[in-house]
Order: structure tokens, then C-alpha cells, then sequence
């Protein structure tokens, strides 16, 4: 391979991401910025202690509930991209979708046939692993009227502003409406009178890695060309919020009654596997597989290898937990993937590879110039029509 050659190439197409922004283009690491940026990763080569290691893993839950407390609904954007990033959401075809999980659910019932909600209907079932407050699975109901989804989350505060964002989406159907009115909640913190204080903002350790991840979303949210859009029109027929509830992926499988086995035409995983640790990843692309129907599709999206936040987090030198995770201010963690990772947790669980490649954007600050160069991960992973049976054990 040439010197010069890109390692990191976004030369592809770049689907539909669109570029209105003219200070955002796409750009190519070369092998020489690699080398810069891995000598960066090199040189934090002190850990933070097993001790600390322990607590932020121990305390995940919690660190993302006061996270929401802090940030309410203003954490992240409106993923509003995803139905042009995700066709399959709006092309999916509902008999196939109702025949396959059927055929799963029988397999797994071993005859008994006896029918569920996502059996008796045939919309397509979209699971949203660690959808937060819903900026992603509220848009892609509005859009797409014939989804039915299910929601969960790590965090009570994320679940329950989910759940009245949704319920104010429905009070308005058929309206145009301010999008801030629907995310009433930002003025409002949510849990008993008195836990406020008890929850209020604690620096997790004396570390005191920087990066609110706003900012980092601010930032990702203009590299994916993407728009504050405030007024949405709200058409009479959206899809079917099913469930919002609380969960936490990395301790066990999402309830059968609720999200049952080979039941879910999508599941959505944004920007969630890089917050949890390295030793959970496998166990967590099991459960997300067993979830899929035969042919079903998880579409993620995540943080990708030498992004500038990972550059800022090795330069302090007190972020880092384990290769290539760190640990920000507020005690929430976050991995930066290679596209090969990606492949083995997946490929590895028996699911087949669609799309997985990395997105550069360089983004220019017009006020003081300063470049920022964020990469992230698009992938899509499918789950075999007749899956093999190793893929199927845990
Ligand atoms: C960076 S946010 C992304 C939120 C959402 N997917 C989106 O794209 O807007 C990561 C989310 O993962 C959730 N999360 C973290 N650990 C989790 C776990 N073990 N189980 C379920 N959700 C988790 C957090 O509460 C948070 O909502």
C-alpha cells in the first residue's frame, strides 16, 4: 500500500447524507494522520486504577440517569437522517415481515403457534436498544405510520420522557407544532421532590475528563450535515409507540412478554454499544440477534477509531479505562470501533454484514476557524434466514 494511501477511506458514496452545511466536508485519514493519531493513543498509557474501573461500571445506570436529569431532553438532536440512512425502515414489506416472524416464533414455541401482539400484527416491529429520550424512535414513528416500536432503556429519566414526549406526539396529531413544546419535559426534572439534590452532578472520581457529550452530539449532529429543523408537522396516522421501559442490555435479555424472540423486524442500536464496556459486546450482539426475526436488520451507528473526541480524551491523559474507552466528566463511558470490530461482534453471533463503513467529516468553525474532524461507524447487520445453530447458543 502506498504511503499515502488512505487507511480511512470515505471516498464511497455518501449515501444520503446530506451536505447543505457548507463548512462540513468529507475527508480521507491517511496513513500518516493514522500514524499521528495513533501515537496520540499510544501515549496515554496510563489507566485509570481497577477501583475506578469497577465504579463507573457498577454505577452506569445511575451516571446516565443523572445525565438526563442534567441534560433533560436537550442531550442529543433529533436523528431525523435515519429514514433516508435506513430505507429498509419505510420499504419493508409487511407479509414478509409477519410470515418470517411467525415461522420464528413457531420455531421457538416448538409448534405452539398460539398468537402474540407482534404475531397477530403484521406491521414491521422496530426495537430501539438504549433509545434514550427518543430522538431517534419519535421521528421515525412520525415518518413511517406503519411501524409499530419498542423502546428501552438503562436510564428511568430517559424512559419516562420518552413516554410523555410520545404521548404529547398522539395529543397532537393531525397539528403543526413547535418541536420544543414536545419536549415540554427540558423545563421540568422528573422523580420524587428531594431526590434533585441527591442526584445532583458529582464528579465520578478526581479525574476530571472534559467533553459533556451535548457538545459532542452538537458537533456529530454537524458532521452528519444535519439540521435543527423546530416545527414538525404531525400527520394524523403515526406509528405505534408499543413499549417504553427500562432495561439494562448487559444484564440479561429485554423480557420475552414484552420484546419476545425472533420478533423484531429492526432493531436500532445508536451510538450504544461504545457506551458500555468492551467485556459486554458480545453477550449484548447475542441478545440483539436473538430479538431479530430471520432476515430481520440492525442498523447502528457509533463512534469511530481516532474521532477528534478520542484524541481529546487521550491528550488529558486521565480519561482512559481500557484501549480505545474513556470515561467523560460525568461518569458515562464511550468506545471508539474499527469497522473489523464491529464485524467480528456481529459476523461472530451468526448475523451477516450489509453495510459497515466509516463516515469523515471535516467540520470548520466559522467564528474561530478550528478544524474538527469526527468519524463514526454506519453499519447494518442481518440476521440469516436460516441462521446457524452455533449462532443461536450463548
Ligand atoms: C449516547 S446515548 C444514545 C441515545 C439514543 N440511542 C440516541 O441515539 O439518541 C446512549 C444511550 O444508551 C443508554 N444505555 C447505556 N448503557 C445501557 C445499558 N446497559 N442498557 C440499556 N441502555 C443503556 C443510555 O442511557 C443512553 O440513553
Amino acid at each position: 500500500m502506498a504511503e499515502e494511501e488512505p487507511h480511512f477511506d470515505d471516498a464511497g458514496p455518501v449515501g444520503s447524507i446530506g451536505f447543505k452545511a457548507d463548512n462540513v466536508s468529507p475527508y480521507v485519514l491517511t496513513k500518516a494522520s493514522q500514524r499521528e493519531a495513533q501515537s496520540i493513543l499510544d501515549g496515554d498509557n496510563k489507566p485509570v486504577s481497577e477501583l475506578h474501573k469497577d465504579k463507573y461500571e457498577r454505577e452506569a445506570g445511575r451516571n446516565w440517569d443523572i445525565f438526563y436529569k442534567r441534560n433533560t431532553t436537550n442531550a442529543f438532536k433529533d436523528r431525523h437522517y435515519l429514514s433516508k440512512e435506513f430505507t429498509e425502515l419505510s420499504a419493508h414489506s409487511c407479509r414478509a415481515g409477519r410470515e418470517a416472524r411467525t415461522l420464528a416464533q413457531r420455531e421457538a414455541d416448538d409448534g405452539d403457534t398460539t398468537s402474540s401482539d407482534a404475531q397477530s400484527d403484521c406491521r414491521p416491529v422496530l426495537v430501539d436498544f438504549g433509545c434514550g429520550v427518543g430522538n431517534a424512535v419519535v421521528p421515525l414513528l412520525i415518518k413511517n405510520p406503519h411501524l409499530r416500536a419498542i423502546g428501552f432503556d438503562i436510564s428511568k429519566r430517559a424512559i419516562d420522557f420518552l413516554n410523555n414526549k410520545w404521548r404529547r406526539v398522539l395529543a397532537n396529531r393531525g397539528r403543526t407544532v413547535n418541536l420544543k413544546d414536545l419536549n415540554a419535559d427540558s423545563e421540568e426534572t422528573t422523580g420524587p421532590p428531594g431526590e434533585q439534590s441527591a442526584a445532583a452532578p458529582e464528579p465520578p472520581s478526581p479525574l476530571q475528563p472534559s467533553q459533556p457529550t451535548s457538545s459532542d452530539d452538537e458537533e456529530m449532529a454537524a458532521a452528519q450535515g444535519q439540521q435543527d429543523r423546530n416545527i414538525e408537522s404531525i400527520p394524523m396516522e403515526v406509528g405505534e409507540l408499543v413499549h417504553g421501559f427500562v432495561h439494562d442490555i448487559t444484564k440479561g435479555d429485554p423480557p420475552e412478554d414484552v420484546c419476545p424472540s425472533g420478533s423484531a423486524d429492526f432493531a436500532l442500536l445508536l451510538f450504544v454499544l461504545s457506551a458500555l464496556a468492551p467485556a459486554h459486546f458480545r453477550d449484548v450482539a447475542q441478545r440483539i440477534s436473538r430479538v431479530l426475526r430471520p432476515g430481520g436488520v440492525l442498523m447502528l451507528r457509533d463512534y469511530g477509531r481516532y474521532d477528534m473526541a478520542q484524541l481529546r480524551f487521550a491528550a488529558q491523559r486521565k480519561c482512559k479505562i481500557e484501549e480505545n474507552f474513556y470515561v467523560r466528566w460525568d461518569g458515562t463511558r464511550t468506545y471508539y470501533f474499527t469497522v473489523e470490530e464491529l464485524r467480528e461482534i456481529f459476523c461472530g453471533c451468526g448475523l451477516v454484514e450489509l453495510e459497515n463503513r466509516y463516515h469523515m467529516r471535516e467540520i470548520v468553525n466559522r467564528k474561530t476557524e478550528q478544524r474538527m474532524r469526527r468519524i463514526w461507524i454506519q453499519a447494518k447487520f442481518e440476521k440469516p434466514s436460516h441462521a446457524p445453530a452455533a449462532a443461536e447458543e450463548t
